[in-house]
């Protein structure tokens, strides 16, 4: 068992649906096989100031269902300080927790990947994001809830949409990633989706305008990748000054897309991944990420699951091209 007898765990960043299921996967299995297990409430926060309690299998009981996370979560600053960070390992140290599972996105596990190296403490992470930006896994826990939710989301303004023959761009979360754009956008039917994996902005407009308005529809759907420049405010206000004759609307989705019960699909994939968690830590495995790909739990260093070129089949967006006639 390397030493380990207590894990601690938590979840950090932007919450994601499964992370509960996550938890509890990790919380069962560690006890089933004979660990300790100090639930960390408020990610690398609660760490610092040592918000932990013991866990039992009863501190996970029904909430496989429940969106958000029970641990509750938070983007630490203090953590990327190396005070906080050297405050986080004397808690560790003062709770006897051997190890740190830690559930969440990019900038969760980067902290624990720098963490990790300063301390010698063995860290296994989770993929907790609704972006799907993690490198070299397939999926990322909440990804599959928040692409439905978005569905639904849209499906509703086409309602709205066709009725008053307008142009809706709707904006959606990702962050720097265009996952969610994409693929809600080939899922809902919309006519365009606008992401930061293809060509600029002004392209992709440009290329919507001269081949999605012109057609005699009832009404359009851009979905548009969250972006600080320009999201889908910028992209309307364009619209409409070039042509006045359409009438366009903007929709915001924002944080209802985090919310929510998870799929069962999530809770699978965040079953799955928290209970590898503890299969790697038994196998000796240190600062890795759990993964799934191509149906198999797989463990990827920290420093790849971080890289910011996650793989995206931009194929799909000639897809929804040629099924937006
Ligand atoms: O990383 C998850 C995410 O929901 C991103 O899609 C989004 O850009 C960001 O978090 C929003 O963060 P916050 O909830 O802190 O505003």
């Amino acid at each position: 068992m390397n030493n380990i007898s207590t894990i601690g765990i938590l979840t950090s960043g932007g919450d994601s649906p499964g992370m509960n299921a996550a938890i509890r996967a990790v919380t069962r299995t560690a006890i089933g096989r004979g660990f300790r297990v100090k639930g960390i409430y408020r990610g690398y926060d609660g760490l610092i100031h040592g918000d932990i309690r013991e866990f039992t299998t009863e501190s996970v009981s029904s909430i496989i269902s429940r969106g958000g996370t029970i641990l509750k979560s938070a983007r630490s600053k203090e953590f990327t300080t190396p005070e906080g960070r050297q405050q986080a390992y004397e808690t560790m140290k003062k709770e006897g927790i051997d190890a740190l599972v830690v559930i969440g996105g990019n900038g969760s596990l980067t902290g624990a990947r720098i963490f990790a190296d300063e301390f010698n403490v063995p860290c296994i992470g989770l993929p907790g994001t609704i972006d799907n930006d993690l490198y070299g896994t397939d999926l990322t826990i909440g990804y599959d809830t928040t692409l439905n939710t978005i569905v639904e989301c849209v499906d509703k303004i086409r309602d709205t949409a066709n009725s008053h023959e307008r142009i809706f761009f709707v904006e959606v979360m990702g962050r720097d990633a265009g996952f969610l754009a994409q693929n809600s956008a080939i899922a809902s039917g919309a006519e365009a989706a606008i992401i930061p994996e293809d060509s600029t902005d002004a392209d992709q407009l440009e290329h919507f305008i001269g081949r999605g308005i012109r057609k005699s529809k009832n009404s359009s759907i851009v979905i548009v990748s969250e972006s600080p420049k320009c999201g889908a405010m910028f992209y309307a206000d364009r619209v409409k000054k070039e042509y006045p004759q359409y009438d366009v609307r903007v929709s915001i989705l924002g944080h209802l897309q985090r919310g929510g019960s998870p799929s069962a699909r999530d809770r699978i994939l965040a079953t799955r991944l928290g209970s590898g968690a503890i299969d790697a830590l038994l196998d000796g495995q240190r600062n890795v990420m759990i993964g799934i790909r191509n149906d198999k739990v797989i463990y990827i260093p920290f420093a790849d699951a971080i890289r910011s070129d996650k793989p995206m089949n931009l194929n799909l967006i000639k897809v929804l091209d040629e099924l937006s006639i």
